[in-house]
C-alpha cells in the first residue's frame, strides 16, 4: 500500500482512488448476537444496533458514490432461529422501511428487493412493496436488501420459471448464462465487486451463488454493529490492492 507523510511526520495510509471502486458492494452482516452477549443484552437488541450499521454503511457508499449495496438481512436459514427471534427481525425491517424510508428518498436511493417475500406476513409484505415502488424511480445508490434469501433457492426458480417459459414456447433458442441469469432475483444488477462478511467467520453462506463467481471477498473480525466507515474504507483499501484477472492473465 501506497503511504504518505502527515504533517506531523505520521504515516498515512493512500487515500482511496475514486477511480477504482467497487461499482455493487454486497455485505454478510455478521455478529450480531455475539455483540449483543458480549454486552449482556439480548439478541434482539444485537440487531437493532445492526440497523443502526445498516444506515451508517448506507450513508457512507452514497457518499462515495457507490452505484449498488446488497445487504443480507435474512436468509431462508435464520427460519430455524427462535420465534421470538424471528419475529425481531422481521419487525426491524418493518420498522426500518418505515421509519428511513424519508432518508432514503431525498437521499435518492432505489430499494430493491432479492429473496420469496410470499413466505412474509402480508402486511409486511404490502409495505416492502410499497417502498419498492415508492422509491423506483429515484437515479441514487440501488439498495438490495435480502431477506427470506437463499442463492440455491434463487437458482432453483430461476431454473423452474425459464424450463416453464421454454416448455409453454415463451422463451427459444439457447439456454445460456444471459437466459437463466432473466429469471434471477435482480437480472438488472452487475455482479457484486466486493463482499465483505463481518464476524471472524471466512464462508459464503449460501448467498449470492451465481453473483459471486468473480467477486472480491473480504472478510473482517468486527461484529456487525461495530462495523463504521473507517472498516469500509479498510475493505476498499483492500479492494484496491486486488489485480482482476477474471481467468485470464495478468496484465491482459
Ligand atoms: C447475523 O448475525 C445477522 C442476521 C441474521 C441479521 C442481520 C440483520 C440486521 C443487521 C438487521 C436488519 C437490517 C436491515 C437492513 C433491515 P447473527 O445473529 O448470526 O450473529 P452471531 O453470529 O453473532 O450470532
Amino acid at each position: 500500500m501506497e503511504a504518505r507523510r502527515t504533517a506531523s511526520g505520521s504515516v498515512a495510509p493512500a487515500a482511496l482512488d475514486p477511480t477504482n471502486l467497487p461499482v455493487h458492494i454486497a455485505i454478510i452482516m455478521d455478529g450480531n448476537g455475539r455483540w449483543a452477549a458480549s454486552r449482556g443484552l439480548s439478541r434482539a437488541a444485537g440487531h437493532q444496533a445492526g440497523v443502526d450499521a445498516a444506515r451508517r454503511t448506507v450513508r457512507a457508499c452514497d457518499a462515495l458514490g457507490i452505484r449498488a449495496l446488497t445487504l443480507f438481512a435474512f436468509s431462508t436459514e435464520n427460519w430455524s432461529r427462535p420465534t421470538a427471534e424471528v419475529d425481531a427481525l422481521m419487525d426491524l425491517l418493518g420498522r426500518a422501511v418505515r421509519d428511513e424510508a424519508q432518508e432514503l428518498m431525498a437521499r435518492g436511493v432505489r430499494i430493491q428487493v432479492s429473496g420469496d417475500l410470499t413466505e412474509l406476513d402480508a402486511a409486511l409484505r404490502e409495505q416492502i412493496e410499497q417502498i419498492v415502488a415508492l422509491t423506483q424511480p429515484n437515479p441514487g445508490l440501488v439498495l438490495n436488501i435480502a431477506y427470506n434469501y437463499g442463492g440455491r433457492a434463487e437458482i432453483l426458480q430461476a431454473v423452474r420459471a425459464m424450463a416453464a417459459d421454454l416448455q409453454a414456447g415463451r422463451v427459444t433458442g439457447e439456454i445460456d448464462e444471459d437466459l437463466l441469469r432473466r429469471y434471477l432475483y435482480t437480472p438488472d444488477l452487475p455482479d457484486p465487486d466486493l463482499l465483505i462478511r463481518t464476524g471472524g467467520e471466512q464462508r459464503i453462506s449460501n448467498f449470492l451463488l451465481w453473483q459471486l463467481a468473480y467477486t472480491e471477498l473480504y472478510f473482517c473480525d468486527v461484529y456487525w454493529p461495530d462495523f463504521s466507515e473507517a472498516d469500509l474504507t479498510a475493505a476498499l483499501r483492500s479492494y484496491q490492492q486486488r489485480l482482476r484477472r477474471y481467468g485470464g492473465v495478468k496484465g491482459t
